[in-house]
């Protein structure tokens, strides 16, 4: 089976891949006002816990809500809607088709062409790959971020020393061919 169309090897960044076809098909009804659910991508809920930007559409696909002393946004992973399985749960065995795309009431409203709308399958695939990935928000780190000057100083910081490790492994996987090939010759 040849690869799924253009998605190639770039991380999965729901703001990049999913808003926009929420932008085309849905905010002429979903805007918060004609129906209050709102599908809209600007990056405005700031989560001071993750220091991260949700837009409205993530946060209620997911039925997220402040949650605990912290107050940090929460999604609900068992709604009907976008259903998945949680990071943070316990590794039980779970009977098949347990949770995600399959189980989405989302995934049945774009096949059914709720609201009037005409996705491309490609476009309900991408929908139900988001799902099946765990409803990620971000495909980067930097992504959506909300961080002060000296958060930034800090992750610079350590993805500098992430990179120079990498130097340096990259550089002993040479070495360490080269030193085989050395002595394959030498036989
Ligand atoms: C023509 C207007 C219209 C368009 C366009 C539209 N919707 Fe809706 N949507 C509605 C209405 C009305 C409801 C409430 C009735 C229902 O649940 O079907 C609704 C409900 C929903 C719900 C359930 C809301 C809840 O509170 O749980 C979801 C999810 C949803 N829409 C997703 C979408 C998505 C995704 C798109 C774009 C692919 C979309 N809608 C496009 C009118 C629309």
């Amino acid at each position: 089976m040849e690869p799924e169309d253009e998605m190639g090897e770039r991380n999965f960044s729901y703001l990049k891949e999913i808003q926009p076809i929420w932008d085309k098909h849905c905010i002429s009804c979903h805007d918060g006002v004609k129906q209050p659910m709102s599908l809209k991508g600007e990056l405005k809920v700031v989560d001071h816990q993750s220091k991260r930007k949700y837009t409205d559409s993530y946060l209620s696909l997911t039925h997220a809500r402040p949650d605990g002393d912290d107050r940090a946004w929460r999604g609900d992973p068992h709604n009907p809607e976008v259903n998945w399985i949680s990071s943070l749960s316990e590794p039980t065995l779970l009977p098949p088709y347990f949770a995600g795309s399959n189980k989405s009431n989302l995934i049945k409203r774009l096949e059914n062409g709720h609201g009037g709308t005409k996705l491309t399958p490609q476009e309900i695939r991408k929908v139900s790959l988001w799902i099946d990935l765990l409803v990620p928000q971000i495909g980067d780190y930097r992504e959506a971020n909300n961080w002060s000057d000296k958060d930034r100083e800090f992750y610079d910081r350590y993805d500098k020393k992430r990179e120079a490790a990498r130097a340096e492994d990259q550089e002993n996987i040479r070495q360490y061919i080269q030193s085989l090939q050395t002595k394959e010759q030498k036989k």
